[in-house]
């Protein structure tokens, strides 16, 4: 697919979630949040739902969690216009109580979509709604930092930055995850694994594909 189709059939997305009444959230929502982000990014973190901050901007992880992602970005050089940020639901829940599975599942062919069009090199998981997706038996104490390699794809799991923050003993295992992830999006995209889809599924693109993270 052609880099402008894939940014224009992304933005089409956005407009759907934008408009979208496909379960209750919607009723007491400011703003959606359909993603914030490069549509060529290599990596993606899909977060819980927007809080009060992301509804009222609609944006994504724009309050102090958010805060705590940009500095981790820092860490490693990047900004969040270089990677693609967006959440398991797109609508706030209501006083920030947890996503409900129908709510999830309501909203899922939103991030399905997403991720097909971005077509990330790595997944990071924020939090157990998103980890939950991947590692549907993991306990994140365990499993966090360690990678899980599926059909040319990488799914990382992280704490989500809201229970850094509440526990500031698990920043040294975050920023270590962190580092951990961007070496291993930078291993990926110097040798492509054998089950990365060939390169002629992109031969429509340009020889220089506008991938933002050129910092690899
Ligand atoms: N927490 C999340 O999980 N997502 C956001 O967008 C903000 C805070
Ligand atoms: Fe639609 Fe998702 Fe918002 Fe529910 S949370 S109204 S499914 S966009």
């Amino acid at each position: 697919m052609k880099p402008e189709e894939r940014e224009q059939k992304l933005r089409a997305v956005a407009q759907e979630i934008i408009a979208c009444k496909a379960c209750v959230l919607h009723q007491r929502r400011r703003k959606a949040v359909p993603g914030d982000g490069s549509m060529h990014a290599d990596l993606m973190f899909i977060g819980e739902g927007p809080g009060q901050y992301e509804d009222e901007q609609g944006l994504p992880f724009v309050g102090k969690s958010g805060q705590y992602l940009d500095e981790l970005l820092r860490m490693v050089g990047l900004n969040r216009q270089e990677v693609f940020i967006t959440n398991v639901v797109k609508c706030r829940p209501p006083n920030n109580r947890d996503p409900l599975p129908n709510e999830i599942e309501a909203c899922k062919s939103y991030l399905d979509r997403q991720i097909e069009l971005i077509n990330p090199i790595l997944i990071a998981t924020l939090g157990r709604y998103s980890m939950a997706r991947y590692f549907p038996n993991g306990k994140i104490t365990q499993i966090h930092g360690r990678p899980k390699f599926d059909n040319g794809r990488i799914y990382y799991p992280l704490f989500h930055p809201a229970a850094v923050l509440r526990n500031p003993d698990l920043r040294p295992a975050m920023e270590a995850d962190f580092r951990r992830m961007i070496d291993l999006v930078k291993e990926a995209k110097s040798k492509p694994a054998p089950s990365d889809p060939q390169p002629e599924k992109k031969d429509e693109d340009p020889p220089t594909p506008p991938k933002q993270l050129s910092l690899f």
